[in-house]
């Protein structure tokens, strides 16, 4: 049984590590099971983006993902934030960790997040949500649960910062779950970038702080300016 009471912190040479706690599965052995078979899995998105990879697993008749984001962020002003406000992947498992103790069920769940301090690279165990993602204009038809999902997760200080069909799981029962949760820069900013996505691509209307809202209308109206006169395309 997972606790997500208890995340245990611990340090392994150039790695750190964050993981849940459960009685069944020592999620860093299982870490370090398939950093010995990486490449004998199941590929499930050889991601176009540099350094993203999902793999599908299975243990013990149960699936998990496991994602690894070599992502290297080399924007000053990024490096900056990121400092501020902390690793993004370690606040995401325990902002997950109290989504999933209070049963709110609109996201995946992280059991374990690794990083390499050598290679900058993180890994991650999520569980393997069954269903399928939406389709792309499957989107509005499910409107009100994206919009219940987004709105959820933005009350815990989490956003998707990518909302698009792909990013989306229905499941057998009907549910909307959120996957793929990212952010660079500040949350209660990006939140902004999740409401003006919905919106521009499903029609999908979220609240946000206005104040946010205002900042990225200005910031988004203006990149988009900068692109017309540099002859790009939207
Ligand atoms: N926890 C999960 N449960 C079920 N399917 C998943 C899960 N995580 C990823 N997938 C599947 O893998 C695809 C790629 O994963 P995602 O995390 O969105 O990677 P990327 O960063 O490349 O967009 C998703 O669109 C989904 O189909
Ligand atoms: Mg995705």
């Amino acid at each position: 049984m997972n606790n997500f009471a208890k995340i245990i912190e611990v340090e392994r040479g150039d790695m750190k590590f964050a993981y849940v706690q459960n009685d069944e599965i020592n999620y860093l052995d299982l870490f370090d099971q398939f950093l010995a078979e990486e490449g004998h899995h199941q590929l499930l998105d050889p991601s176009d983006k540099l350094e993203r990879y999902t793999y599908l697993i299975n243990h013990n008749q149960s699936k998990f993902i496991f994602k690894i984001d070599g992502g290297v962020e080399h924007r000053l002003e990024r490096k900056l934030i990121a400092k501020i406000t902390g690793d993004f992947y370690f606040n995401l498992i325990r902002k997950l960790a109290k989504i999933s103790l209070d049963k709110c069920d609109i996201a995946y769940e992280l059991y374990l997040v690794a990083f390499d301090k050598r290679t900058k690279r993180h890994y991650m165990i999520f569980n393997f949500i069954e269903g399928r993602s939406l389709k792309w204009e499957e989107m509005r038809e499910y409107g009100d649960q994206v919009k219940n999902c987004i709105e959820k997760l933005h009350s815990y200080n989490l956003v998707s910062n990518d909302v698009h069909g792909g990013n989306f799981i229905l499941t057998p029962d009907g549910k909307i779950k959120a996957i793929d949760l990212t952010n660079s820069g500040f949350i209660w900013l990006t939140k902004a970038n999740d409401a003006i996505e919905a919106q521009e691509r499903f029609d999908i209307k979220i609240k946000v702080p206005f104040f946010a809202m205002a900042i990225k209308m200005f910031t988004h109206g203006f990149k988009r300016l900068s692109r017309k006169i540099r002859g790009k395309e939207d």
